[in-house]
């Protein structure tokens, strides 16, 4: 199995979640563009990662140039000869000509852009109450995904831990900015006639299925 994909949606549409059941599924890897940051973040305490760590907490975009070199040096990485879903990037029309730029470049091309669609307030509801495992980056929510046992990750038994951005208004700001930066990508896409919409409302597993469909894959 092989596919290039990238997944787009609001922060809270269920991205990294569906990403990573495809990933256990397909063997396909999943590349978030935030948790490389929240990574780099996390190990370095020098002036790009205070400048990043910066921006994060307000729910800004990093600049194209870092993102789009961090991008080009994941891809080129092995395990990307079977393909990638990219989760949360491009986020900017600067950031998809340049993956566009760089596929070509390696004569393939994205097999589609799915986007996930959910509104405003089911995304501040979902983030407002999602956890993550600190340890193994496992997603829940208190709502519809919690843990086994209380705030514990099922796998690790570590306490979950809440995201710096999941305030209720760093996710309006990251929302305004996602229809203002990220809307634009869409209709990009939408032009190139590869955009495939599901709706991101219906249950992870519904969700899921609708995906495995779209890039042909099937159990047997
Ligand atoms: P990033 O980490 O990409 O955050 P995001 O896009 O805002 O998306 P989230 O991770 O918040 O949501 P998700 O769609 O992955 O949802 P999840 O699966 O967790 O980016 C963070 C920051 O990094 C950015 O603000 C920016 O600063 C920087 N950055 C990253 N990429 C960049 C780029 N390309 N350019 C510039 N800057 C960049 O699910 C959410 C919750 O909902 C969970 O609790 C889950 O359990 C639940 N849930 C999921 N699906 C369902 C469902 N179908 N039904 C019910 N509950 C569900
Ligand atoms: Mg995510």
């Amino acid at each position: 199995m092989m596919a290039y994909l990238v997944f787009l949606g609001p922060p809270g549409a269920g991205k990294g979640t569906y990403a990573k059941r495809i990933q256990e599924k397909t063997g396909i890897p999943h590349i978030s563009t935030g948790d490389i940051f929240r990574d780099i973040v996390k190990k370095e305490n020098d002036e790009l990662g205070k400048k990043i760590k910066e921006i994060m907490e307000k729910g800004e975009l990093v600049p194209d140039e870092l993102v789009n070199e961090v991008v080009k040096r994941r891809l080129s990485e092995k395990d990307c000869e079977k393909g990638f879903i990219l989760d949360g990037y491009p986020r900017t029309v600067a950031q998809a000509e340049f993956l566009d730029s760089f596929l070509e470049s390696q004569n393939k091309h994205l097999t589609a852009a799915v986007l996930f669609d959910v509104p405003e307030d089911v995304v501040v509801q979902r983030l407002t109450s999602r956890r993550i495992c600190p340890k193994c980056g496992r997603i829940y929510n208190m709502i519809s995904l919690p843990p086994k046992e209380d705030e514990l990750c099922d796998d690790c038994k570590v306490k979950l831990v809440q995201r710096d951005d999941d305030k209720e208004e760093t996710v309006r700001h990251r929302y305004k900015v996602y229809l203002e930066k990220t809307q634009p990508v869409i209709d990009y896409y939408g032009r190139k006639g590869i955009l495939k919409r599901v709706d991101g409302t219906i249950g992870i597993d519904n969700v899921v299925a609708e995906v495995l469909k779209i890039i042909g894959w099937s159990d047997k």
